[in-house]
């Protein structure tokens, strides 16, 4: 047995640890979701996300102005009474999203803000397209709606939308409806890989879109399978995605892994809201240690082939980069 090497040799400082290091977290991965609801002045704890704030349209403004994060994720939080079976409530351009992404762009140019493109915001059923006369997701009348809504939030300045619905070929009436409207500047992260899971529930308490009847399994991605999400994954790229998505990240680092290798497009990967609260709920009753997890599990992400991560710890982690 040759003892010659000694891998602990590369282990045995900071510094020459560092020199090997293949992965690096940075603030230029990073991206923030905020959630926006009506009103002026007004901020919401959201129970199942403790540190994770719904605000109004001024005071998210307002906060944009000193985030590190180069990018946000936006979602509408419209009251109950605005839903309808159809979410007819997302093509008003005087919505929540068109009036954040204005607000924002105006208190910071530069912050890149993205928009997800769904219907089960504003659905009173609370599922992600419309429904058949027999309470079916209807595919096409959904993903036609779905470039509509695009377009309203291309128009309000959104530099790019994120379809989340899992409709088949959301991502080419998407690209179509941009470019008919000559919005051919507004770039497409699609939500490539989006599985149907347990871990969007501390959300669907944020965002009020639990559905009302059923799950999601009709559309999105069973977790027992990597292939059948890596081929719909590609699907998207063919249809015009600037970016895929994997979602959620951590339980799924194989497939994050599998399709980084198998496009040349960057991937993201959404650290969704069970992710989150699973290690606040843990660091809440001094089971570990809150910042120690998130960067873990955040450079885990970067290891696995994340180009950009969608967090609701990018500013703490960013702020914590900063002092490491
Ligand atoms: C909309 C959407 C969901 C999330 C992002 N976009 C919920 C869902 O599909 O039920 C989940 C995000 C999170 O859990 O943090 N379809």
């Amino acid at each position: 047995m040759n003892h010659a090497t000694k891998m602990r040799r590369g282990r045995r400082t900071g510094a020459i640890r560092r020199l090997a290091r293949r992965t690096t977290l940075t603030a230029d991965d990073l991206i923030l979701p905020l959630f926006a609801i009506g009103g002026t002045g007004k901020t919401e704890n959201i129970n199942a996300m403790p540190g994770v704030r719904r605000m109004s349209v001024d005071v998210l403004a307002k906060t944009c102005e000193t985030l590190q994060s180069p990018a946000v994720m936006l979602f509408g939080v419209p009251p109950q009474k605005a839903k309808d079976s159809t979410g007819n409530y997302a093509l008003r351009e005087d919505g929540l999203v068109p009036e954040a992404i204005r607000a924002i762009k105006s208190a910071r140019p530069e912050l890149a803000v993205l928009t997800d493109l769904c219907l089960c915001g504003y659905t009173t059923h609370g599922h992600c397209g419309v429904l058949t006369a027999s309470g079916e997701v209807d595919n096409d009348a959904s993903v036609r709606l779905l470039g509509r809504v695009a377009a309203v939030h291309a128009a309000a300045g959104a530099d790019m939308v994120a379809p989340s619905a899992m409709m088949d070929h959301q991502v080419d009436a998407v690209r179509s409806a941009l470019d008919e409207n000559n919005f051919t500047r507004t770039g497409i992260m699609s939500y490539a890989a989006k599985f149907a899971s347990a871990f969007y529930g501390p959300f669907r308490e944020a965002a009020g879109s639990n559905p009302g009847f059923g799950d999601r399994s009709g559309y999105q991605l069973p977790p027992e399978n990597r292939e059948e999400a890596v081929r719909d994954a590609l699907l998207d790229e063919k249809e015009g995605a600037d970016w895929l998505m994997v979602k959620p990240a951590m339980p799924y680092l194989d497939v994050l892994l599998d399709l980084s290798n198998a496009t040349r497009l960057p991937v993201a990967a959404y650290q969704v809201s069970g992710e989150y609260s699973m290690i606040k709920s843990a660091a809440g009753c001094g089971r570990l240690d809150e910042t120690d997890a998130f960067i873990e599990a955040l450079t885990a992400m970067k290891r696995a082939g994340a180009a950009a991560i969608i967090s609701y710890w990018a500013e703490e982690a960013i702020q914590t980069l900063k002092t490491v």
